[in-house]
């Protein structure tokens, strides 16, 4: 028989989300899924959070006006836990490019930008670590 192990792992409500009134939406998608809300706080992203957050992208091109949105506007970050919920959540998120993320997904009922695409979610279980403790160092 496999396991099922329970996973926790970092979402951020991005400020294109909290500023199209979007956030009650997304959380409710995942709400409906079963995935548990352990944690949850409004936050601004500073320059410093955002390079220690986004450390495997600061050297790429997108990475400046990424980091400008990112830091331009309070999100909301959560940690999410459940059966297998780092996979589960990256799949309810939809691809990166909102243009060709599939309808069903977050991405792809709501944006339409690769860049301005509503949520992060951690993508491994090593990023999940990293991430949690970077935005809740107690939990
Ligand atoms: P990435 O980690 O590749 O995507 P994901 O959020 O799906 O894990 O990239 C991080 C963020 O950087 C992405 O959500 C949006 C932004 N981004 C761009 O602005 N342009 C790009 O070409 C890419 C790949 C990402
Ligand atoms: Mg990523």
């Amino acid at each position: 028989m496999s396991s099922s192990p329970v996973e926790r792992t970092l979402v951020l409500i991005k400020p294109d989300a909290v500023h199209r009134g979007l956030v009650g939406e997304i959380l409710s998608r995942f709400e409906r899924k079963g995935l548990t809300i352990e944690a949850m706080v409004s936050r601004q992203m500073d320059a410093e959070l955002a390079d220690a957050h986004y450390a495997e992208h600061v050297e790429k091109p997108f990475y400046p006006p990424l980091k400008e949105f990112m830091t331009s506007a309070p999100l909301v970050a959560l940690i999410l836990s459940g059966d297998t919920a780092i996979e589960v959540v990256r799949t309810l998120v939809g691809a990166t490019d909102a243009r060709k993320a599939a309808a069903g997904t977050i991405r792809g009922d709501l944006a339409l930008s690769n860049r301005e695409n509503l949520v992060h979610a951690s993508d491994s279980p090593e990023s999940s670590k990293r991430e949690i403790a970077l935005w809740f160092p107690t939990a």
